[in-house]
């Protein structure tokens, strides 16, 4: 299995905080994967590398063989790569259906920019949203504007807003923060229907339960460097981990 990608002894520091202190990964397409760790661990500021929000001091993040250190962030969610926030962006005042279509105009914008109009661009939107809305259930709250919805449809709603412009690598910053528990069997359901479509996954969550659930490999991050690795049996079963993330003293 080749990894999609790869990062490579990427730092990162704010003054003198070091937030990312050598972190190398592979990450897998036929895994759903996820990034744990204690809070200021790192984890949105490797996001935020990845994506170009942040660029890394040193170090090497390649996707599908193309260095993305350096790359502006419209480049590189051009390439597929994409994310959601810890807090979700959006416009809360309009409709479900209505922040599907802006997410898509303006990658359509993009597109365009970069010569390749779509011949039926509204017709296009519109059944790009049908298709995702309906994949994911949703076609109940399209109407609905979006600070109306509950914290989980919310959610649900900033990935949906994600999927319109087709990525091949989505990241999700704690998706499952602020969701109901009951419907936190929806979002991993939704999670994984999303990576049989073919859209590699990584995960950062503080919902241990969650994540052992839904992840099919878990990354370890403690003080900007990563402590450990492996299956979620593995994870749980780790004393390092139980101490360092957990604060579990044994
Ligand atoms: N833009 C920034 N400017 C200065 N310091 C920052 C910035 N972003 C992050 N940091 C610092 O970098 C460290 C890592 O932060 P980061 O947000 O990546 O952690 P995290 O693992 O995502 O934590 P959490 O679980 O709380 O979201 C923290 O010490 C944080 O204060
Ligand atoms: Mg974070």
């Amino acid at each position: 299995m080749s990894a999609l990608l790869s990062a490579r002894d990427v730092h990162k520091a704010f003054g003198g905080n070091t937030a990312v202190d050598g972190m190398s990964l592979d990450l897998h397409p036929d895994h759903i994967t996820a990034l744990i760790g204690p809070n200021g661990a790192g984890k949105t500021t490797f996001f935020n590398t990845v994506t170009g929000y942040e660029r890394a001091d040193s170090g090497s993040i390649v996707f599908d063989d193309k260095e993305l250190i350096g790359l502006q962030p419209w480049r590189i969610s051009r390439l597929g790569v994409v994310r959601t926030f810890q807090t979700p962006v959006g416009f809360p005042s309009m409709t479900v259906w209505e922040n599907m279509q802006v997410a898509g105009a303006s990658h359509s914008v993009l597109r365009n920019m970069l010569g390749r109009r779509g011949k039926n661009e509204e017709g296009e939107l519109s059944a790009r949203t049908d298709e995702i809305l309906s994949d994911l259930g949703l076609e109940g709250i399209l109407d609905t504007p979006v600070d109306e919805l509950p914290a989980g449809e919310r959610k649900l709603m900033e990935i949906s807003r994600q999927l319109m412009s087709r990525p091949r690598l989505l990241l999700l910053d704690e998706p499952a923060a602020g969701v109901n528990p009951s419907s936190i069997g929806l979002l991993s359901n939704l999670i994984r229907s999303i990576h049989q479509s073919g859209v590699a996954l990584m995960i950062i969550d503080h919902n241990l339960s969650f994540v052992l659930d839904v992840a099919d490999y878990i990354h370890v991050l403690a003080e900007g460097r990563l402590i450990a690795e492996g299956t979620p049996d593995e994870i749980a079963s780790s004393t390092l981990v139980r101490q360092v993330y957990m604060g579990v003293d044994e």
